[in-house]
């Protein structure tokens, strides 16, 4: 009998690391399947049940998955982030937009071979948002969801109709077929902020400059930010980044009243960040000079969410906010990282 499996995409990236270290604490009933395009790093191997190198555009692969596996639940991890996706913003489209139509209808031929639904997770992002002017931004504050949607990134705007995507196929699919029933993609997704991992270096994002400016510090090299000292955008660690994802997978379905929330722990400037680094690691260099077309990014990203629907539908609650993220775990993790060598 084939064991009910957990696909984690894109499971080399930052979110998949943290992600596979808790299912290997919670000792998670199913096997876990990751899938990346790169061979799965060392110290994850034996944390899965199968590490499979590949594409999420290869169709065959995908087939050849399910035959092997029963997936009853999905991470869909895998994309091209917002400033590698401004370079080649076709192949973005494919990777962020394709990929996820094929794990939808990977998870949808699942859920009608099994008989249950199968909970897709989602990883969306503030780039969905689109300020058009930094005192909008400051005038704004804290953004609710459905407020200015319009990214100005390939990023934000596949992030943003792949949002669509789920909830179409988690509400209204094949609406007007004759025998029409649920497709059984239980789709759920989180907007994240800036993400920081004491364990990992992201690549290829645009909210990158914070933990590249932390790491720089811990291993005694300078940095030179490219944003200005007033880009204020929020953010997030990695062990709350986590905890969001697995606490939304768990939540009762019939407690979620929106499919995509925001969830948010602290907002930083890139000043007050410069600041934190600075006391944590007394002889870091940090310089500012701003790479104009990257830093307009930032500027259209709120500088803060309204998380309240997360809080209320699934009793969201980060561990860290700025004192708690940079005292108790980045500053000591990533120490502990670079002193074991
Ligand atoms: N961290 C991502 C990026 O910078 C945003 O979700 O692209």
């Amino acid at each position: 009998m084939r064991k009910p499996a957990v696909l984690v995409t894109g499971a080399n990236g930052e979110v998949g690391y943290g992600l596979i270290e808790n299912f290997n604490k919670q000792k998670l009933e199913m096997d876990v399947i990751a899938l990346d395009i790169r061979k799965l790093e060392k110290g994850l191997r034996d944390k899965v049940s199968a590490a499979i190198v590949g594409d999420i555009l290869d169709e065959n692969l995908l087939q050849r998955l399910v035959s092997e596996y029963e997936i009853h639940a999905i991470y869909h991890l895998a994309a091209l982030l917002s400033t590698r996706a401004e370079f080649t913003p076709d192949t973005a489209h494919r990777v962020n937009v394709d990929g996820t139509l094929n794990l939808l209808r990977l998870a949808h031929e699942q859920a009608r071979w099994h008989g249950n639904p199968v909970k897709f997770l989602f990883p969306s992002s503030i780039a969905v948002y689109g300020l058009p002017s930094v005192g909008a931004k400051k005038e704004t504050g804290r953004v609710r969801e459905k407020q200015w949607n319009f990214p100005t990134t390939m990023y934000g705007c596949n992030k943003s109709y792949c949002e669509h995507l789920g909830r179409y196929y988690a509400l209204h699919y094949r609406q007007l077929a004759a025998d029409a029933s649920p497709s059984g993609v239980d789709f759920r997704a989180i907007r994240f902020p800036g993400l920081i991992s004491a364990m990992t270096l992201p690549s290829g994002g645009t909210s990158d400059y914070a933990a590249e400016m932390i790491h720089a510090a811990a291993q005694g090299n300078p940095y030179a930010c490219f944003v200005s000292e007033e880009a204020r955008i929020p953010f997030m660690v990695m062990p709350d980044a986590i905890k969001s994802l697995v606490d939304l997978a768990a939540a009762p379905a019939d407690k979620l009243s929106q499919r995509v929330y925001n969830v948010s722990s602290f907002s930083l400037s890139a000043a007050e960040l410069r600041d934190r680094v600075v006391k944590a690691f007394p002889d870091a260099k940090v310089t500012f000079e701003p790479d104009l077309p990257r830093a307009r990014i930032v500027d259209t990203w709120p500088a803060d969410v309204d998380d309240s629907p997360a809080r209320s539908d699934w009793s969201w609650q980060p561990d860290f906010d700025a004192d708690a993220a940079f005292d108790k775990y980045l500053v000591p993790a990533i120490r502990k990282r670079y002193a074991d060598g």
